[in-house]
């Protein structure tokens, strides 16, 4: 059986919190620190703050237990031996990535040392800042043989973060001292060694006993650039298939069937191939510019980034000309907006696309009423109420006496809409859909015009065109 570690985990993001309550779950104890005294009350009280699968049952089931929370950076190293450091690393007006909370975070840490600690970058940063939280602990005065900086990149998804911490892919850790290597594979040893997945209440996923992740060790400054590789490759995986269905539309061929038949080549694979209005969220928009900017930095032409980002702005600019031309003319038009997250099962709008079309919609001089299932508290402080934008509690509601329907986000509810009853609320039955979510014969069977991505648009017979797929 793996021995449990004493382990403190800096910042309560959605990273940090969800590594936090994962280690617990893994068998290890855990202090969880935030400088934000209202975050820690609201955790030691019960709330998750934010919306995520299995987050709340265990926050349940170990909070003030096996979980502390506090705001005592100084206390919480004094007692255990790794720190993961999972504090926020915004995006700098220039791109790069802002690493002063990480900076600050090191000092502090090295402020109170009293022993060998490990110190692991868990947040999403550049290639270098190991050697940087290196030399800022020991401007501080500790010995170089008293501290390790690993990094150990997280890959979780929001919205099945819980799972993808306990089944992930692979578990990479970058060091440069057999010392440090050898706490972090042991921290990660139930998972490695398959005997979380033994567990009766283990929560399901991927992994197994038989199949557990594989551990991969490699330099410090590997891992950091596999973080931000894997999420550019990720982007530019989005923005190609994106680029593909704006081709698709204009030689009036399917994208849907051009990403089958991409991904069915074992060495693309299907995923991340669903064309949009393009990726959005706290990380990937932050994370190509960050390695752009690192690329830049270090004299590397990568050029190609650049590209990626083009392309997804265009999308959105595209969806835009895309209910023009179904609408004619946008002011004064009553939009339904479907979905305000960047993306479903999360209530997170950071850097959501659907917020920016709203706002460029606004701009057009549109009436927007929309829904969200979970986005709507947050959106509401970005998107106040106003005469032109309102907020209604479900999808008919929405519809009432609109122009057209958007799909902004892919929630699951809005793939199972009534179709029925949304042609009778609606003034014209017009569904533009960001996210491909039904399929154009089956709208024009229920009467609607449906203009989607990179498919052909579905138009009604008794309307001009008709359809061909
Ligand atoms: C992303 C990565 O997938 C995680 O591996 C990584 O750990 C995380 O960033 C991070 O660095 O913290 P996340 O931002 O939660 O995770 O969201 P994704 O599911 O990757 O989606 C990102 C955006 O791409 C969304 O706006 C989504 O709608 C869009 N997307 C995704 C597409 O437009 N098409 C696709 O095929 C997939």
């Amino acid at each position: 059986m793996s021995e449990p570690i004493q382990i403190a985990v800096v910042g309560s993001g959605y990273v940090g919190l969800v590594a936090a309550m994962c280690f617990a779950e893994m068998g290890h104890s855990v202090i969880c620190v935030d400088n934000d005294e209202r975050k820690v009350a609201a955790l030691q009280g019960g709330d998750t703050l934010i919306h995520e699968n299995h987050l709340p049952q265990l926050l349940e089931r170990y909070r003030n237990t096996k979980v502390r929370f506090m705001t005592d950076l100084g206390e919480a190293t004094r007692s255990c031996q790794a720190i993961f450091v999972a504090v926020g690393t915004p995006q700098s007006e220039t791109g790069d990535a802002d690493l002063s909370y990480v900076e600050a975070v090191a000092s502090e840490i090295a402020r109170s040392i009293n022993g060998y600690k490990v110190i692991i970058e868990k947040s999403t940063v550049p290639v270098y800042t190991n050697e940087w939280i290196r030399r800022v602990i020991e401007r501080n005065g500790v010995a170089r043989d008293a501290f390790d900086v690993v990094s150990n990149p997280e890959f979780l998804r929001e919205g099945t973060a819980v799972e993808d911490f306990l089944h992930p892919d692979r578990i990479v850790i970058g060091a440069d001292s057999e010392r440090a290597s050898a706490l972090l594979s042991a921290i990660y040893a139930p998972l490695t060694e398959g005997e979380y997945y033994r567990r009766s209440d283990a929560i399901p996923g991927c992994c197994s006993t038989l199949k557990p992740p594989p551990l991969l060790l490699t330099s410090t400054k590997s891992a950091e650039i596999i973080k931000h590789a894997s999420n550019a490759f990720l982007a530019l995986k989005i923005s190609f298939i994106n680029a593909v269905s704006n081709l698709c539309e204009a030689a009036d061929a399917n994208v849907e069937q051009v990403a089958q038949g991409i991904g069915l080549d074992s060495r693309i694979g299907p995923k991340f191939l669903r064309p949009g209005i393009g990726y959005g969220g706290s990380c990937f928009p932050k994370d190509v510019a960050a390695f752009r900017s690192v690329a830049e930095q270090m004299g590397v032409d990568f050029s190609l980034l650049s590209e990626v980002e083009k392309i997804n702005v265009n999308q959105k600019k595209r969806f835009l000309s895309k209910v023009r031309s179904a609408l004619w003319t946008l002011r004064g038009k009553r939009l339904a907006v479907l979905g305000l997250a960047f993306k479903g099962d999360t209530d997170d709008i950071r850097e959501s696309p659907a917020i920016d079309l709203v706002q460029m919609f606004l701009g057009e001089g549109c009436t927007i009423v929309a829904y969200d299932p979970a986005a709507m508290k947050r959106a509401e402080a970005e998107l106040p109420p106003s005469i032109q934008m309102s907020y209604a509690a479900g999808v008919a509601e929405a519809a009432k006496d609109a122009d057209a329907l958007l799909i902004l986000t892919d929630w699951q509810e809005f793939a199972n809409m009534d179709l029925e009853q949304l042609r009778e609320v609606m003034r014209y039955p017009i569904v533009i859909d960001g996210r491909n979510l039904y399929d154009p014969r089956h709208m024009i069977d229920n009467g609607f015009t449906y203009l989607s991505i990179g498919r052909p648009a579905a138009t009604p017979i008794r309307e001009t065109a008709t359809l061909v797929i």
